[in-house]
């Protein structure tokens, strides 16, 4: 027989403290964006993968190389959601939700799944928060969504947290700029990294990306695309700054901000935290005002984010987490009074108490360890000769009516 099984490579449990902190963060998440109108959405785990060839581009890495694809069974693939946003602008097609008012906001706390080489802040199985507004090209959509995620972070204590805006114009805009950038590129291909030059034709604005010295070099006078806005956009860009500046979020204006998904226009943003190490991409989004069409619905705008819960938390201090409180324990000294100290056990959570009884066949001395360990604030204990209820803060302890046990731990002693 070969040894134990393990969680697969890139994922994790969580449980104990992890779990409680994680609640944490999620009830803030809800609470921030409940607040401003987003509403929760949950989209399969997996969906069809044309959604994301389509949807996040096909030359992207995550739909070139990190997609958990299979068989339905049935000679259709399917494939593991690698993000939210094209899952949630398929929703909103299929539900014509078009027909409400507009935007549409919706956020989720999801996981999410890419085939990557695991590293500290990156997994294969991951979860994100993230909030989605379609149907308005308003600025102020970009600017409110902005500042959400700012809000979210700077609540939930990340530290050392920096925001890169840039903008991508419109598409159009965009591939006279990718002609351009190509061009330079080309002219300059002998300083350019193997992997750079490789991805001229499919993906030129990666070369921005890269940490390769000679690379590096070459894009420091590569021309940027902030530079070839036009008019509107730039207009639209200037409008989402002059909000954000209204509400006091610091920005850095990064010319050269790619995000590594394709359906991105005009603004592109992200959130870093120097208190991580290499991943240290805490969130980040933009408008995607091309993605719905690009799935087969009427052209819509779109505006939204993800966060990476896992790198939240490690770049946030430990959440302030309590141990969830136990109002009583109920131990019984022989296991003819077991059935009463269940059914006891059953009322107290019925009246709305937290309740626990003995479930591992311990003595009594045993029972009543286990209750001091679990923070009981009460114990009760079914005997031979009664039921004594006793508090475990003052240690008092006395007989009582079985009938009046509620009636006193709602009444201290
Ligand atoms: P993304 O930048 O690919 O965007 O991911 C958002 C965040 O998810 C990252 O900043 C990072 O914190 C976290 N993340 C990504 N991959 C991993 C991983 N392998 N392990 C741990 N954390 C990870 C999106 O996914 C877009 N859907 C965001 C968006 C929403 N754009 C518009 N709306």
């Amino acid at each position: 027989m070969s040894g134990a099984i393990q969680a697969p490579r890139g994922t994790y449990d969580v449980f104990g403290d992890q779990a409680r902190a994680r609640v944490a963060v999620e009830q803030q998440a809800r609470q921030l964006l409940e607040a401003a109108g987003y509403e929760r959405i949950e989209t399969p785990a997996f969906e069809a993968t044309d959604l994301f060839a389509r949807g996040v581009g096909a030359a992207t890495d995550i739909v070139q190389k990190e997609m958990f694809s299979f068989d339905d069974g049935g000679g259709r693939s399917m494939t593991l959601r690698p993000e939210g946003t094209a899952p949630v602008c398929r929703s909103y097609v299929e539900h014509g939700m078009h027909k409400r008012p507009q935007p549409v906001k919706h956020w989720y706390f999801s996981s999410f799944f890419r085939h990557e080489a695991p590293q500290a802040g990156r997994y294969r199985q991951f979860w994100q928060i993230g909030a989605e507004a379609i149907g308005s090209d308003d600025p102020a959509v970009d600017a409110e969504s902005i500042l959400l995620l700012a809000e979210l972070l700077e609540s939930l204590g990340v530290r050392e947290v920096r925001l890169r805006i840039g903008s991508l114009g419109a598409p159009a805009t965009r591939a006279e700029y990718r002609a351009k950038l190509q061009d330079y590129l080309r002219a300059h291909e002998g300083g350019l990294s193997e992997e750079v030059r490789s991805r001229i034709e499919l993906n030129p604005l990666r070369a921005f990306d890269s940490s390769h010295p000679g690379t590096r070099t070459v894009m420091e006078k590569a021309p940027r695309l902030l530079d070839s806005l036009a008019a509107e956009d730039r207009a639209h860009f200037d409008e989402v700054l002059g909000m954000l500046q209204a509400a006091g979020v610091t920005y850095e204006i990064d010319t050269t901000l790619v995000r590594g998904l394709d359906y991105y226009t005009r603004t592109v943003f992200e959130f870093s935290s120097d208190a991580l190490g290499a991943q240290s991409g805490v969130g980040g989004g933009g408008r995607y005002d091309g993605l719905i069409e690009q799935i087969g619905g009427a052209p819509t705008p779109g505006m939204g984010w993800a966060a990476g819960v896992e790198r939240i938390m490690l770049a946030a201090p430990p959440m302030p987490v309590a141990a969830p409180a136990l109002d009583l324990y109920v131990a019984y000294a022989k296991p003819e009074l077991r059935g009463q100290a269940f059914k006891l056990t059953a009322d107290a959570r019925k009246s709305g108490h937290s309740a626990q009884v003995e479930l591992a066949g311990r003595s009594l001395k045993g029972q009543l360890k286990a209750a001091g360990r679990a923070g009981a604030r009460y114990v009760a204990i079914f005997g031979d000769e009664g039921t004594a209820l006793k508090d475990m803060e003052s240690g008092e302890q006395r007989l009582v009516d079985p009938a009046a046990v509620l009636h006193h731990i709602g009444h201290p002693l």
